[in-house]
């Protein structure tokens, strides 16, 4: 559905975007993820076309974006909604007036205005704020208005750019929640950018990292976290102190096996003790993944690699 090949964007002398590669595909919810700076709003403006790039391809709907012209960019972007961290609602219009807005500008009829406004309000949950005002919402009211909004033309598409960054942990569930019941009940793929990794975890089933305009790192949600490398592990800020005596060996659980008593069975099986040194188990969406670090006395290690060795679907290594 999105297809980005080898592109390459300056602003002025300085290269912002690098060799970007990524498809995304229809009924996706697709992160895209990076500190402040990286690129994502620029990458994400250039699959609309309101950012132009400099190098490769990216296309939309088999369409390449940069050979279009105006007035074809304008159809492209009818299909493409967006929402943004500060909502960009019209101060002195009604949630109402907000929500029409586009189909107004697209010369909609009253009455199929009327309905799809009405269906939308109340799929955002907020039909009885129809005549309030922005100002008399909360943020995560905002956030829903300004939903409905990039809704009200139908596209299949839809970009957020740090929508739940303005707003605390149990709203952001919320849009979260909102944005997932939007990909599967009417099939719109989602492209979020984001800096939490909490929003990356709850929502989305793929994602590329984004560091200084380079993709770090790119995937299913449950291989980025259940096996992160060490770009990764940076990422997130995890530094291990590690013991420097005996073998350090790092478990990975994929979601199959992380309720299951892996750890205490091999203590109990080989008669060997070793330190649980750090583990965490992770929910991603609704799986649960989970690693952990044991050191083991190097009298006993290859005993133990031995015994993982021969277990399917457990990751190990040596570190
Ligand atoms: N219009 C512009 N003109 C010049 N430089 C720009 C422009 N827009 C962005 N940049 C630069 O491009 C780089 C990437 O910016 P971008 O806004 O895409 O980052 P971001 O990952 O979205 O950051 P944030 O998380 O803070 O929103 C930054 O170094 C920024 O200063
Ligand atoms: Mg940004």
């Amino acid at each position: 559905m999105i297809e980005i090949s080898a592109l390459g964007k300056y602003f002025g002398g300085n290269k912002i975007l690098h060799d970007i590669n990524l498809k995304i595909e229809q009924n996706e919810i697709f992160a895209i993820v990076g500190h402040s700076g990286a690129g994502k709003s620029t990458l994400l403006r250039c699959i609309n076309g309101l950012e132009k790039y400099d190098e490769g391809s990216l296309s939309v709907f088999g369409r390449d974006i940069g050979k279009l012209g105006e007035q074809e960019l304008r159809f492209l972007r009818k299909e493409i909604g967006m929402i943004f961290q500060h909502f960009s609602l019209l101060e002195q219009k009604s949630v109402y007036q907000n929500v029409a807005l586009p189909m107004q500008l697209w010369r909609y009829n009253k009455s199929d205005t009327d309905k799809k406004v009405q269906e939308l309000l109340t799929l955002v949950g907020l039909i009885h704020k129809k005549d309030s005002y922005p100002k008399e919402l909360s943020g995560g009211e905002k956030q829903r208005v300004a939903i409905a909004r990039a809704l009200s033309l139908e596209p299949k598409i839809l970009l957020s750019d740090e929508a739940t960054s303005a707003l605390d942990p149990k709203t952001t569930l919320s849009i979260l929640d909102l944005l997932k019941t939007i990909n599967k009940t009417l099939g719109i793929t989602v492209v979020l950018v984001t800096h939490e990794m909490s929003v990356v975890k709850n929502a989305a089933s793929k994602a590329i990292l984004l560091e200084r305009g380079q993709i770090i790192g790119c995937g299913d949600i449950e291989s980025l976290f259940l096996k992160p490398d060490e770009r990764m592990r940076k990422f997130l800020g995890e530094e291990d102190i590690l013991p420097n005596h005996g073998v350090n060996i790092r478990l990975y659980f994929p979601s199959t096996m992380s309720d299951k008593t892996i750890v205490t069975a091999m203590a109990r099986e080989l008669g060997v003790d070793f330190n649980i040194v750090w583990g965490k188990l992770e929910k991603l969406g609704e799986k649960v993944v989970g690693s952990l670090v044991i050191n083991v006395d190097t009298k006993h290690a290859d005993t133990v690699k031995n015994y993982l060795q021969n277990k399917n679907g457990i990751f190990w290594e040596t570190i």
